[in-house]
């Protein structure tokens, strides 16, 4: 039975970002992140970024390595009312998985020049894939945040 063995994953390198502390991470109502970062894969790993240069956006699967335990329910920031962990982007969750969509901006050799990082400095992360958006704008529903959103408008 595979289904419920584990399954070890190990950093494929480590970002840079201007972030020292979560209180210096945009967050909230409207919060933008354009924060400017580097991607730098362990050298072994460059012939890995073979042809990435052609996308504009990437995922990146990283390591919330600074939290701690997890909750089922999570409090966002931009919510009064608590949700359901996985309905959240909460750093407190059963795998600390961060999933963040950056712009690659250059690429010199092993290291990713990209804009849009959320974590903080030094977070290891565990995978790279290019970003290719196959939902259609009017079928995408973003849940409780869309009732939030119009909610705090009024
Ligand atoms: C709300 S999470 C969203 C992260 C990612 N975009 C996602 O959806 O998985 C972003 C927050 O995670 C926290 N964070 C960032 N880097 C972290 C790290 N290495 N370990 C633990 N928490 C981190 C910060 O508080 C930051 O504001």
């Amino acid at each position: 039975m595979n289904e419920m063995k584990s399954f070890e994953l190990w950093p494929i390198g480590v970002i840079r970002s201007p972030y020292r502390e979560s209180g210096e991470i945009p967050k909230g109502p409207g919060a933008k992140h354009d924060a400017e970062g580097v991607l730098e894969l362990r050298s072994e790993l460059e012939p890995g970024l073979a042809d990435i240069d052609g996308f504009s956006h990437l995922f990146v699967v990283w390591i919330f390595d600074r939290s701690e335990g997890y909750d089922l329910t999570a409090h966002p920031p931009i919510d009064d009312r608590p949700h359901g962990v996985f309905a959240t982007r909460s750093p407190r969750r059963p795998n600390p998985l961060g999933l963040t969509v950056v712009r690659l901006l250059r690429r010199e050799g092993p290291r990713l020049f990209v804009r849009g990082v959320d974590m903080l400095d030094g977070t290891p992360f565990v995978d790279i894939k290019p970003y290719l958006s196959s939902v259609p704008a009017d079928e995408l529903r973003r849940g409780w945040i869309d009732e939030v959103e119009t909610r705090t408008r009024r």
